[in-house]
């Protein structure tokens, strides 16, 4: 309720007059205060996101499909944050993990199902014992769930009506292993989002040593795809500056009431807790999509009988729009989000745009299909560089897709398509820079090149 005044209709319109005056090439900031941001989150789901359709999808006219890059969240996961003394019950029987533990010098051994990994939250035992910190069942922090899993096959499969029903354009059989190459980061659930989504857009696959698909992932200290923050020390500097901005400092006093409720009911302390919604909309969001109860503590109504002892749904909701906002504060409209987006995830996007450079000299073989499984903090950065209007930057839901598509028209110009969730991408309508249904490759890289770092060692050390 009290949510919506907060994003008065007077104020956005503001807002608009004032970023319709700036350059589109300028800051990317609005400068405004934060009762500006009309995050209309209606007929938006975080538990599932949009995917392609076959039918409503259409080949760019006179052109040829080269290469598809695809960026992807994980599925559906368990929390990360934890709740002393929470009695939830999540399974995740479904998952199974075949661990080889033996290397390619003995290929004659058969790998598949030697062992599977099992995980164990015994009963909690007070004296020597933790369990009380985790919830009962059967899943680790921040597992993959079987819901994550099925988006992640249904994904795959309406990849495959696209780019091998329709377009013809993957093969409908995998024959080795060239035609593709696939990223996650080093985390088990985007290790197993891409096993699923592959699963699905090539179900008959064999399962012998030399078809096994590679899946790349970097260590965890030199990892690309999220920010970096132990690499980069200067992004924990940028978002301090971020953080205690004006306007951000009002946006947290706005909603204090709401963050002192639920810090009481969740026991928690520490600044990321007074500094962020994020580990809120993890507390909230995993419960909601699976219908599991929101948090309540007998400690906070300790107090007064009138202070509520439970997150309601409207609190949620409110968490989520508060998430939405600081996402796209942080990524996109502050005037230093251009600098913390760039060493946030520039290394990705450089990445990706030298791939469609190195695929256009000829010098990546027979590859048509990029996979990068990543995370919210993977695409809502690149969502933020692409400049995404306001209801493409809404928390991306689980199995959030960006689909980056190079075409080469019969003239011999190159187009890029970007579709995110099955449409193509939206952006800010007064910083309008390219019409993403098919944007001429040389404006898409200009866009892209504030946001690769050219030197994100030095760039990157905090000073
Ligand atoms: C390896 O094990 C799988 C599953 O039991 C089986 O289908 C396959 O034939 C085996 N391959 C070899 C080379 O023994
Ligand atoms: C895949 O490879 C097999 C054996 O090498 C061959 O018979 C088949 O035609 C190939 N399929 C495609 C689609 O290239
Ligand atoms: C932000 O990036 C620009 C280059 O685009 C640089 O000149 C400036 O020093 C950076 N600011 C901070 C605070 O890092």
């Amino acid at each position: 309720m009290g949510a919506r005044a907060l994003y008065s209709v007077a104020a956005l319109a503001a807002v608009l007059a004032a970023a319709a005056k700036a350059s589109p090439e300028g800051s990317s900031s609005f400068g405004t205060g934060v009762s500006a941001y009309a995050f209309d989150d209606a007929a938006y789901s975080y538990c599932d996101a949009g995917y392609p359709v076959s039918q409503g999808y259409s080949a760019v006219p006179d052109a040829k499909l080269e290469l598809v890059q695809v960026v992807v969240r994980h599925g559906d996961r368990t929390p990360v944050n934890l709740i002393p003394d929470d009695t939830t019950t999540w399974n995740c029987n479904g998952i199974e993990e075949n661990i080889y533990l033996h290397g390619t010098d003995q290929p004659e051994k058969n790998s598949t199902g030697s062992f599977k990994q099992v995980i164990e939250i015994p009963t909690w035992n007070k004296k020597y014992g933790f369990s009380n910190q985790v919830w009962r069942g059967t899943c680790d922090v921040g597992e993959l769930t079987d819901r994550g899993k099925a988006q992640h096959r249904l994904l795959g499969s309406q990849l495959r009506g696209v780019y091998v029903d329709k377009l013809g354009f993957l093969p409908s059989q995998l024959n080795g292993t060239d035609d593709i190459y696939v990223r996650t980061t080093h985390i088990w659930r985007t290790k197993n989002s891409a096993e699923s989504l592959l699963g699905a857009l090539w179900p008959e696959r064999s399962i012998s040593p030399e078809a096994a698909i590679p899946i790349h992932t970097y260590p965890e200290q030199i990892e690309t795809m999220y920010g970096n923050t132990g690499a980069c020390p200067k992004l924990t500097a940028i978002a301090a500056q971020i953080t205690n901005s004006d306007q951000f400092q009002d946006f947290l006093r706005s909603q204090g009431p709401l963050m002192a409720k639920l810090i009481g009911i969740l026991d928690v302390s520490g600044s990321s807790w007074r500094n962020s919604w994020d580990g809120y909309v993890d507390v909230v969001q995993t419960r909601e999509c699976h219908g599991l109860p929101l948090p309540c503590s007998d400690r906070a109504s300790a107090g007064t009988s009138t202070t509520p002892k439970c997150v309601t749904v409207e609190d949620a909701a409110q968490v989520r729009r508060n998430a939405h906002y600081e996402y796209t504060f942080k990524f996109r409209d502050h005037p230093l989000s251009q600098n913390y987006t760039r060493l946030a995830i520039g290394s990705l996007i450089g990445t990706l745009r030298d791939q469609i450079q190195d695929h256009i000299a000829g010098k990546t073989g027979s590859m048509k299909l990029a996979l990068y499984s990543g995370h919210d903090s993977t695409v809502a950065p690149l969502l933020a560089a692409l400049q995404a209007s306001n209801r493409n930057m809404l928390w991306p839901p689980y199995a959030s897709n960006l689909v980056f598509e190079l075409w080469k028209k019969t003239d011999g110009s190159r187009l890029v398509r970007v579709i995110y969730n099955g449409q193509v991408l939206k952006l800010q309508p007064e910083f309008e820079w390219c019409d993403l249904n098919a944007c001429p490759l040389d404006k898409y890289y200009k866009h892209l090149e504030k946001y690769i770092p050219t030197e994100i060692a030095t760039q990157c050390a905090s000073n």
